[in-house]
């Protein structure tokens, strides 16, 4: 791909990519995956080696909170969560799912403070998201808080800020809680996962399983009163329903984590709302729910 793009056509092509969804380079080479026939891409791909004395434990630990698989808000070329819409393969993570989720529960169950969690966080192997993401993102507002929010995944702003949900959605997010009375100081906000997935594409079943093990610590550290899942697959993992957001919205049900039993909540997403101002009611009637818990 050299000197017979013009520089418009250049332009025009990268506009493309980023309409795509294609928005960040995930690696220093670029690829011309066009010369390489009908292999598909990704083939010959392969996994990270894990270091010596990252041994994952093989004993299998109980999930707290159920499983579920994902579904969002996201652009249509990106939404379905096994397989990108293109029909191409997609990387796959670098350890197994239930050997991921084995090793993120041992790591998530020795710490102690939510400074010990974002540091294992950080030292963590198990989700491949990492690996195209630029930061980790813990949480923003307040350590402790009565109100945990769970969102879906960080997008490009919240990839490069290193916070979630600071862009767009985060933004119109902040506004919803304001008009229930409280702030970025009274709640703890975070997602289902911890790093951006490439596109903003759905965060798959394994992505999600290896970082619940930190999410469920997280909330037993955080203590909320309650949680509210934020959008389509955060409601599905926090509830442990395979219903869409639709059935699931504005329903309390209780969810268990650790030794606790947490009132729990999902309303639509942000990112939803901002393009169908139409289903701002129904978001209104849930956040008149949570305000009335509270
Ligand atoms: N959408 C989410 O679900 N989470 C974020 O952090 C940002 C956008």
């Amino acid at each position: 791909m050299t000197s017979s793009y013009d520089q418009d056509e250049m332009l025009a092509l990268l506009g493309w990519y980023q309409a795509m969804g294609a928005d960040a380079a995930v690696g220093e080479v670029a690829h011309d995956w066009l010369s390489r026939g009908d292999e598909a891409p990704g083939a010959g791909f392969s996994l990270p080696k894990r270091e010596a004395g990252s041994a994952i434990n093989p004993s299998p630990a109980p999930a707290a909170l159920p499983a579920a698989s994902p579904s969002a808000p996201r652009p249509a070329a990106v939404r379905s969560a096994g397989t990108v819409e293109t029909g191409r393969p997609r990387a796959a993570t670098p350890l197994g799912a239930s050997e991921a989720e084995t090793g993120a529960r041992r790591i998530a169950r020795s710490v102690d403070s939510l400074d010990g969690l974002e540091a294992a966080l950080r030292d963590f192997d198990g989700c491949g998201l990492k690996s195209t993401a630029t930061k980790l993102c813990f949480y923003r507002g307040a350590a402790q808080a009565d109100v945990m929010i769970i969102g879906e995944a960080p997008g490009r702003d919240e990839d490069l800020a290193g916070k979630p949900f600071v862009g767009r959605a985060g933004q119109l997010l902040d506004k919803m809680l304001a008009a229930i009375g409280l702030t970025e100081a009274d709640v703890h906000i975070t997602n289902i996962v911890y790093w951006r997935p490439p596109g903003n594409r759905t965060p798959t079943p394994q992505e999600a399983l290896a970082c619940r093990p930190f999410l469920e610590r997280q909330i037993e550290l955080v203590a909320p009163k309650m949680l509210v899942a934020v959008g389509g697959s955060a409601a599905k993992e926090v509830l442990g329903a395979a219903e869409g957001i639709m059935r699931l919205r504005g329903k309390w049900r209780e969810v268990t984590v650790g030794d606790r039993k947490i009132p729990a909540i999902a309303t639509l997403h942000p990112a939803y709302l901002l393009r169908t101002p139409a289903a701002k009611q129904h978001a209104w009637i849930d956040m008149l729910q949570i305000k009335s818990k509270l």
